[in-house]
């Protein structure tokens, strides 16, 4: 991976020359790069029309493009895992706070300003001659050698208050704390709740992303330091626990259930697709149940319920013994069935039934 990706930037850079335009590898990318990582996708940023680059990595390497109509944007997926995105070199005026930008075309230097972090701000020329050259307009090496986050000028978060959530996520990845102005900055955005003037899209988006770090704890206890879970949802409890899940999914259905009574408010809140929240209504129905369940709980339900409550009965988590089937061979009719399997389900969750044999015992009473 680590030589393809430099052998395909190469050549990006070789049709960036024929084309007569100039392309720079830039944003995580370069961040990590710096601090020896390698990630798989990268933003390239271009000093001109982005088409014949885009063309030329479909062509060459077989890549899916799907191009966006703003600006000449582009991400092109290719079959080695790597992942481009091509933007064309750009100055951003913010119409009004928190508002989406408007853009014109411009050269590197603007490009770089525009950005969140002067961490992010870092550029890697891939064109030939100076292939993989640096070029460090805002401090960016020093930010990440030393490892500090610092916006680059003032207006930044009330700009885009999304940053406000991406400082406390870089924050909590790399360890690096805010810069003193920053952190002036910061709470400065805060108090003035400049947060709420972003759509409630835009704050989920944020928080999901902080949900998919493997720090999420610290991202969260660090938002929390500063305010800032609240325009999430108010008073948001979370705990380390959720930094023993690996998914976003599994994380939000812990939330939910440590968000006690207002667990489905909470998950509600965040407006997202039925997919993404099907295991947390799995929980919190199993949370309010005083009965065995029907069906057996899904492994990842069984596994957040013993992480929020170690000490929970195993028998507790058991779906109910018996079915409808056993009920009606037992002699059992019409609503009968209904109302002795609901029965044998409480006395099951009591831990009065332990086994099959014991429930069809229990049911023989009932009759
Ligand atoms: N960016 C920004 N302001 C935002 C979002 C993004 O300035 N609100 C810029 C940053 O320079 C960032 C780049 O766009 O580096 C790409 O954005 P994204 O992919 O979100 O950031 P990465 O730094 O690549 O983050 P990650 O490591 O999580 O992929």
């Amino acid at each position: 991976m680590k030589m393809e990706y430099k052998l395909i930037l190469k050549a990006i850079g070789l049709e960036a020359e024929r084309a007569k335009v100039k392309a720079w590898a830039v944003g995580g990318f370069a961040r990590d790069r710096f601090i020896g990582k390698t990630t798989k996708d990268i933003d390239i940023c271009v000093e001109g029309d982005t088409h014949s680059l885009i063309d030329f990595c479909v062509k060459k390497y077989g890549a899916e493009a799907k191009c966006f109509k703003a600006f000449g944007t582009a991400r092109v997926n290719l079959a080695c895992g790597l992942k481009l995105d091509f933007v064309r070199c750009r100055a951003e005026l913010y119409p009004k706070p928190a508002a989406l930008p408007k853009v014109r075309p411009s050269g590197l230097k603007d490009d770089l300003m525009r950005r969140d972090f002067t961490c992010n701000a870092l550029a890697l020329s891939i064109m030939p001659g100076e292939f993989l050259k640096e070029y460090d307009l805002f401090n960016s090496r020093e930010a990440i050698s030393k490892g500090y986050i610092e916006v680059l000028h003032d207006k930044s978060f009330v700009d885009d208050p999304t940053r406000l959530f991406r400082a406390v996520r870089f924050s909590a990845r790399f360890g690096w704390p805010l810069g003193k102005n920053t952190e002036r900055l910061f709470r400065e955005a805060v108090r003035e709740k400049r947060a709420s003037l972003l759509s409630r899209q835009r704050i989920v988006n944020e928080f999901v992303k902080i949900l998919r770090e493997k720090c999420s704890y610290k991202a969260l206890k660090l938002a929390d330091k500063y305010g800032l879970l609240d325009f999430v949802f108010g008073n948001l409890k979370y705990g380390s626990k959720i930094d023993t899940l690996s998914t976003f999914e599994e994380k939000i259905a812990l939330l939910s259930l440590m968000q006690g009574e207002r667990g489905a408010d909470f998950v509600s809140s965040l407006l997202l697709p039925k997919e993404g929240t099907a295991l947390c209504f799995e929980v919190l129905k199993w949370r309010e149940a005083k009965a065995a369940p029907a069906k057996a709980l899904s492994k990842k339900a069984v596994k957040i319920l013993k992480l929020y409550k170690p000490a929970v009965e195993p028998f507790k988590l058991r779906p109910l013994l018996l079915k409808a089937e056993d009920a009606l061979a037992l002699g059992f009719k019409g609503g009968e069935i209904g109302s002795a399997l609901k029965k044998l389900a409480k006395a099951q969750y009591r831990g009065k039934i332990k086994n099959k044999r014991a429930a069809v015992s229990f049911l023989k009473t009932l009759k």
